[in-house]
């Protein structure tokens, strides 16, 4: 087997470095366990960047889906359909607000078709003008695309200007800035009903009830990005059903394709027929191959009740934190399986990061000061504890080297 100092050392002459990556090459997993090129074992709290978010690296149904459909037809094109696509469609929307779904691959590309969607949507036909604006929140992300980086805030957007025009960005959980900034012009609202790279932001109810009212009054359609949210990570299958609302277009992508590349743009009935021949594609979008291993996953948070899994957990997750009386938080928050700790100043968070990494924990930070917890939704109590244990000790550490 190669060394994971030389497949590094490949790499930095062929892979591009726009990552800041780690000195680490992955070569197994398993469940909430990954190993690096040199055999060394971790607690992967963090599996996929959230694609492995289900079952966590190689679930053994996952991969069965996967490998029945390899042996049997990977891709046919999209002027045909296939039999794991409408079964992952049904899975989407019977546990959604019904409509229609369009598959593609990344969740930057989910909120790219959202976008083209809700042009059309607000101006009624297909025709040049009319209602283009979009607005987005503060600390929001919806992806590295032009139409995705157009509504993310500033900081990503340096270097890549001009944007897509027609964007305003607002405070998130203003409800008077979302009003203050629709116009004649505006053709949706774009939010996370849960803000992940932004830091594990949860809005209230409240604010997510008058943005569904405002939108509804002013008929601008409401986009809910559930690319980290969905499925199932935050207790509920879709993070928006936390408020009693439903969104007119939902982006899906991560964990949806059980660890494979997996974009979903579903769209309310009002809306399903939007989008007509001609209109928008994506040439693997919706392959027998990724769609049969997304629709293993959504079995499996049937089969296994993860949404009661992940509720449970989260609270078991936030119990041992809270108790842990941890130096230098200001914050834990979050819902179900997604929590973030929110450092002091003291504590940089990229360095509790590469020390758990060390200790063998992976998780991951946001917005340089918020910890990010989310392992898979089928980890074992007791695994969880013990990764737990491992970011407390870390910390504490910290604390005490730092005095
Ligand atoms: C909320 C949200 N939307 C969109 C994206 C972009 O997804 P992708 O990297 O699959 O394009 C991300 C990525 O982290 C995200 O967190």
């Amino acid at each position: 087997m190669v060394s994971q100092k030389d497949i590094l050392a490949e790499s930095s002459q062929v892979l591009i470095e726009n990552y800041g990556r780690l000195p680490y090459a992955m070569v197994r997993g398993d469940g909430a366990k990954i190993w690096d090129a040199d055999g060394r074992e971790y607690l992967d709290f963090f599996p996929g960047f959230g694609a492995g978010g289900v079952g966590g690296h190689c679930h053994p149904k996952i991969v069965e889906a996967i490998q029945t459909q390899a042996g049997v037809l990977l891709s046919h094109g999209n002027l045909f359909t296939n039999e794991p696509q409408v079964d992952l469609a049904q899975r989407i929307t019977k546990n959604g607000f019904g409509g229609k779904v369009f598959f593609c691959h990344s969740g930057g590309e989910a909120n790219e078709t959202a976008l083209k969607l809700v042009r059309l949507a607000a101006r009624g036909e297909r025709r040049s003008d009319g209602p283009f604006k979009v607005i987005s929140f503060s600390n929001c992300f919806h992806g590295r695309t032009m139409g995705g980086l157009s509504l993310t805030p500033q900081a990503f957007q340096v270097g890549f200007e001009p944007m897509v025009p027609g964007n305003v960005m607002v405070e998130y959980g203003n409800i008077a800035a979302v009003e203050a900034a629709m116009d004649d012009d505006t053709a949706g609202v774009f939010i996370e009903p849960i803000q992940a790279e932004g830091g594990m932001n949860v809005p209230t109810v409240e604010f997510m009830q008058q943005l569904r009212k405002l939108c509804d009054e002013r008929n601008v359609l409401l986009v809910c990005d559930e690319v980290w949210t969905a499925p199932a990570r935050t207790g509920k299958m879709f993070a928006y059903q936390h408020y009693g609302i439903e969104p007119d277009v939902m982006t899906l992508a991560k964990a949806i394709g059980g660890g494979t590349p997996m974009g979903v743009c579903v769209v309310s009935p009002k809306y399903a027929d939007v989008l007509v021949p001609g209109t928008h594609g994506c040439t693997m979008g919706g392959n027998p191959l990724c769609a049969a291993a997304g629709a293993a996953a959504m079995k499996l948070i049937e089969d296994e009740n993860l949404l009661t899994r992940a509720v449970d957990l989260g609270e078991k997750a936030m119990q041992q934190l809270t108790a842990a009386d941890l130096p230098g938080v200001a914050e834990i928050r979050g819902k179900g399986l997604m929590i973030g700790l929110e450092l002091e100043e003291s504590f940089p968070a990229a360095d509790i990061w590469k020390k758990c990494m060390e200790a063998g924990l992976i998780i991951c930070v946001a917005k340089n000061n918020v910890l990010r917890v989310a392992p898979p939704l089928t980890i074992e109590q007791d695994v969880l504890g013990q990764g737990l244990e491992i970011l407390i000790k870390v910390m504490k550490g910290h604390g005490r080297a730092g005095k």
